[in-house]
C-alpha cells in the first residue's frame, strides 16, 4: 500500500474531503496510469497555468512569416506589422500593416481576426481568423485560416481570385 493511501486511512472520521485529496494519486485496478508527459500536460492545463490570450508581441508561422502585434486595446482591437516570407508577386516583399480584434476571454482560448493590406508591394488583401490555444507544453499556439484575395483584371476572372489556407503561429518574442 502506498504512503498516500496510508496517510488517508490514518485520518479521523469527518475529514473525508482531505482524504479524497490525499487519495487522488491512488491507482485503481484496470485504470491506465498517466505517463509523466500526460501528468505534466494536465498540470499545465490546470487553471493556474492558463495564460489569458494576449496577441501582443512577435509570432512566427509554419511558412517562416513573422508578425508583430502592437498593444492590444482594452476593447480587444490591435494593429501590427506582417512580414510575409512568401509572395505570389514579383515585387520585393515589404512589411505590411495589419489591423484586427480579439476576444478577451480569460480561458486562454480566444478567437480573433485580422486583415493584412499588402499595399507596399501587392494589390492583394488577406484576412486571417484564428484561435489561441495553450499547447501541452504550456506554450501559446495560434491556429489560423486565411483568405487571400488577388486583384484580377475583369469579372470573368473572379472565380480564380481567392486562395485559402491555414497557418500555425508560435510566439517568437
Ligand atoms: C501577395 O502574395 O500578394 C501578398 C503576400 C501574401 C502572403 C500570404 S498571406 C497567407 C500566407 N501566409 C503567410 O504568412 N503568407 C502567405
Amino acid at each position: 500500500m502506498s504512503r498516500r493511501v496510508l496517510s488517508a486511512l490514518a485520518l479521523p472520521a469527518g475529514v473525508s474531503a482531505a482524504a479524497a485529496i490525499l487519495c487522488q494519486g491512488v491507482e485503481h485496478p484496470g485504470e491506465k496510469k498517466a505517463s509523466k508527459k500526460e501528468e505534466k500536460a494536465t498540470v499545465w492545463k490546470s487553471r493556474r497555468h492558463i495564460k489569458p490570450c494576449n496577441l501582443t508581441g512577435w509570432w512566427e508561422n509554419d511558412l517562416g512569416s513573422k508578425m508583430q502585434v502592437f498593444e492590444v486595446g482594452r476593447d480587444g482591437t490591435f494593429s501590427g506589422e506582417y512580414h510575409t516570407a512568401v509572395s505570389s508577386t514579383q515585387k520585393p516583399i515589404q512589411p505590411s500593416p495589419l489591423t484586427g480584434s480579439q476576444h478577451l476571454d480569460e480561458d486562454g482560448q480566444c478567437t480573433f481576426g485580422f486583415t493584412v493590406n499588402w499595399k507596399k508591394f501587392s494589390d492583394s488583401t488577406a484576412v486571417f481568423v484564428g484561435q489561441c490555444f495553450n499547447g501541452d507544453d504550456g506554450k501559446e499556439v495560434l491556429h489560423t485560416s486565411w483568405l487571400l484575395r488577388e486583384k484580377v483584371d475583369s469579372e470573368p476572372d473572379d472565380w480564380k481570385a481567392t486562395r485559402t489556407g491555414r497557418n500555425t503561429f508560435t510566439r517568437a518574442g
